[in-house]
């Protein structure tokens, strides 16, 4: 299972990678919103720090306006992924550019049907955003379930991407069901490392060292 950050702020990242768990980095308009610096600017750094998949997000809401910010954030770096949103000129945009070898993390999925049809149109990766699912009372697990389910039964290359994770909860349920990836905030990945039983053995360890005078 492959783990990507879910940010855009270059120290996360940077932390993150050091601990050698991240596979990838996802960003949107929101989480760049949040950082200084121009978008083209932080993805050239966040692919110096990540040699993995990198999604940046289009925001126009026309096909050419799509395109074409999708070829200019493609040529920014090889591993970098088009974020298109589920539409219906996203899905034609979907399918132009995997046809060109330009990879799509199909975002803002809601539905198992929806899945299936940005799988059908090319996309390298689904993003259901299981958080927001389940703020509307939604059991957004289960939508992952399904896709996964679809996913295998007809063996397609789609990855599925858990997005908009909330608790560590949401990646064992993921990793559970098989999910390739989740893209986690830095708040839960530091939420992932804890356990009190962890805490406690360390320091009954120390302690019992320490006690009987025992040096290194
Ligand atoms: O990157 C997309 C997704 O992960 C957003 O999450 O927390 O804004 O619902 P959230």
């Amino acid at each position: 299972m492959k783990f990507f950050i879910d940010t855009a702020n270059i120290e996360q990242i940077k932390t993150a990678a050091a601990w050698g768990v991240l596979d990838g980095v996802t960003t949107n308009p929101s989480l760049v919103a949040k950082e200084q610096g121009d978008y083209v600017q932080l993805l050239k750094e966040i692919v110096q720090i990540v040699d993995g998949s990198i999604s940046a997000e289009v925001v126009a809401e026309d096909i050419d306006g799509m395109i074409e910010e999708a070829k200019f954030l493609a040529s920014l770096h090889e591993n970098i992924v088009i974020k298109v949103p589920f539409t219906p000129d996203g899905l034609k945009v979907t399918k132009i550019l995997s046809d060109e070898g330009i990879g799509v993390n199909e975002t803002l999925i809601f539905s198992p049907l929806q899945a299936l049809m940005a799988a059908k149109a090319g996309a390298k990766f689904v993003s259901p955003f299981v958080g927001r699912l389940d703020d509307i009372s939604h059991q957004g697990m289960e939508l992952v379930g399904e896709i996964v389910t679809i996913f295998d039964n007809y063996a397609f290359e789609t990855e599925v991407l858990v997005a908009s994770v909330r608790h560590p909860l949401h990646v064992l349920e993921a990793a559970l069901m098989g999910a390739d990836v989740a893209t986690i905030p830095f708040a839960v990945l530091e939420k992932m490392f804890k356990h009190p039983l962890t805490d406690i053995g360390i320091k009954r360890f120390l302690d019992d060292w320490k006690k009987a005078g025992k040096k290194m």
